[in-house]
């Protein structure tokens, strides 16, 4: 390894087996203490932290430029490495300190805006905008480390799966996995613009068709979308695509990625991954996504309420509607009507009229106290429910319904601490193809619209029975967020055609749109498939956050703002001249 022309050594390295070396450190002072005349500071790198003590063995000089040293100073120290009067067990490097004979600064620093040390209480804008002092705290420092060792995990498995890294372009297409294009202005081409792209789909396959056979990329993409805790307008994928490739190939080698990276990064094995199909995946959980480590699946009882005379279910059923219940076990006491309230609430945002719920005992209490004595018995039964737990029923359309129980279910689970520590994974397969657009009513593809009908569906193309088909799709989910997605892709231009017309688009704006995919399947493409992994989430599981701004260096705010840097911004006008863009004022909303 490269040797440091100066330091001897990292401040995390120092052991009792260098009591009596002369060592030389240089780093940040984590905190500095003047005792009267003996002056401590704990220097501190990547690395680690270790104690200098300036005291009656340093020469005068020595201690009167230690005591000059303030906070988040960056410090060159010299001295021998002696054994500590009074160990500090918290650190690696506790057993041992460095007597300072030669203390120079080598930069100084106004007082910080935050504390690096400990819990950071300012707020997150203020870490935002300085984000090269929040990146000195331990924390996300561990987590880019971890990033950075996922990526070589996954560089040298892919490589020994014998997958090329080609890396696409970023000046491009648009290409459509459902959120709106970031645009570049083109300066030659007066008028024209680039998109970056969602994701290198469209360039991998056209590579499948150029013979490369199996390739990965760690790899941008940008998505101008409403942005969550999970989200971010640039993010990273590592993605995948294969020659050859039936979806069983596909699936096992995204499983055996992960298993290698939980094994090498956290030491876990995963298991064997289940497959619940997508239909079964809404019917007991509501979302595509399931979070499997806890039960609370949801039961549909519209048929044991069919001929309710409960009223907000009967007019819920009449209309269409379903109704589904999940249990809270012991939930009838432990939950308060406060928290009932605010479940009630919750549901509302998914569009969910309301939440009926019973405490059960004899009788039962609450707005479901109001089904048939038959009736409970039967929901009860179907459920599970015994004296003294909680049902939660959720009455509306199919969409409502499953979305708003799903939300809930997790954040039931949440709030009373029922989710067990560790992973669960899942694929969740044989997506529909297409679902309608309630605004539009237009066929929109639930992947994206290159993805393969399961081949037994691929007759049902333009027969008005698009509802039934199902695609050759595979999502990889971890404890509730899905982590990874892709497909077996259409190789017969013919069926591409089809499909995009089935979309509503014309042939002219398919040609126009994606010419050059269909141009390139008509010059032998082979069948081929693949994946994209969300390398942030990735992360984030392995690093134990839930917010994604955690495991990137320089993310951006929920508004999409990069408060360091202050983009985006206003541009010189002279530039806007050249790039035959003009500001137009805002449309009032
Ligand atoms: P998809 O759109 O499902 O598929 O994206 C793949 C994975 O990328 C992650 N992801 C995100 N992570 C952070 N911020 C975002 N804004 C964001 N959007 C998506 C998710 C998701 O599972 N081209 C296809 C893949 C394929 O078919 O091969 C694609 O991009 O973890």
């Amino acid at each position: 390894m490269l040797k440091s022309v100066r330091r001897s050594h990292t401040c995390g390295e120092l052991r009792p087996e260098h009591v009596g070396q002369r060592v030389l450190l240089q780093g940040w002072a984590h905190n500095a203490r003047d005792m009267g005349g003996v002056v401590f500071v704990n220097l501190r790198d990547r690395h680690g932290l270790v104690q200098i003590v300036a005291d009656e063995r340093s020469p005068a000089e020595v201690r009167a430029a230690a005591a000059g040293v303030h906070l988040e100073y960056v410090v060159e120290v010299e001295g021998v490495v002696q054994l500590r009067a009074s160990p500090n067990p918290k650190l690696s490097t506790g057993l041992v300190e460095v007597v300072a004979d030669r203390v120079v600064v080598l930069s100084r620093t106004p007082p910080l805006p935050f504390s690096i040390e400990g819990h950071v209480s300012a707020n997150e804008d203020l870490r935002l905008q300085y984000r090269y002092l929040e990146l000195r705290r331990p924390e996300l420092q561990k987590n880019l480390i971890t990033r950075h060792r996922a990526a070589m995990v996954v560089r040298n498995f892919m490589d020994g799966e014998g997958f090329l890294e080609v890396e696409t372009p970023v000046l491009t297409k648009a290409t459509p996995e459902g959120a709106r294009d970031y645009l570049v202005p083109s300066r030659v081409h007066a008028g024209q613009w680039y998109a970056l792209p969602q994701s290198p789909q469209i360039f991998k396959q056209i590579l499948m068709v150029a013979g490369m056979d199996r390739y990965f990329q760690i790899v941008k993409c940008f998505r101008d979308e409403d942005l969550r805790a999970d989200r971010q307008p640039e993010f990273t994928q590592i993605d995948v695509e294969m020659s050859f490739a039936t979806r069983e190939v596909v699936m096992e080698l995204a499983t055996g990625l992960v298993r290698i990276l939980w094994r090498s990064i956290l030491g876990l094995e995963i298991g064997e991954v289940p497959v619940l199909s997508y239909v079964d995946s809404m019917r007991r959980f509501g979302v595509d996504a399931p979070d499997v480590r806890f039960g609370m699946e949801h039961t549909d009882v519209s048929a044991l309420l069919a001929a309710t005379e409960f009223g907000v279910v009967r007019s819920q059923l009449d209309a269409g509607g379903i109704a589904k219940a999940f249990v809270v076990k012991g939930g009838g006491a432990a939950v308060s009507r406060k928290q009932l309230d605010a479940w009630t609430v919750f549901v509302r945002t998914y569009r969910l009229g309301g939440l009926l719920y019973a405490k059960v005992g004899e009788p039962w209490t609450g707005p479901l106290s109001k089904l048939a004595p038959g009736e409970q018995a039967a929901v009860a039964a179907a459920c599970g429910a015994e004296e003294g737990d909680l049902i939660l029923l959720g009455a509306g359309t199919v969409n409502a319904v499953n979305a708003g129980m799903g939300k809930l279910r997790v954040a039931v689970a949440r709030e009373l601490s029922l989710i067990p520590p560790g992973f669960a994974f899942t694929w969740v397969v044989d997506f529909p193809c297409f679902e309608k657009d309630e605004e539009s009513g237009r066929w929109m593809a639930v992947h994206h619209p290159f993805t393969s009908p399961r081949p037994e569906a691929i007759g049902l193309l333009g027969t008005g029975r698009e509802a039934e088909m199902y695609a050759d799709a595979y999502d990889l989910v971890c404890n509730g967020s899905e982590i990874g997605g892709g497909s077996i892709r259409i190789h017969d231009p013919e069926v591409q055609s089809r499909v995009f017309t089935n979309l509503g688009l014309s042939l002219e704006d398919a040609e126009q749109k994606f010419g050059f995919l269909l141009d390139a399947l008509r010059h032998g493409a082979p069948p081929h498939g693949g994946l994209a992994f969300g390398f942030d989430r990735v992360v984030m599981l392995l690093c134990g956050t839930e917010n994604i701004r955690e495991v990137i260096a320089f993310p951006k705010t929920t508004s999409a703002q990069d408060l360091m840097s202050g983009a985006p911004s206003g541009v010189d006008p002279g530039q806007l001249r050249e790039l035959h863009v003009r500001n137009v004022e805002r449309e009032p909303s």
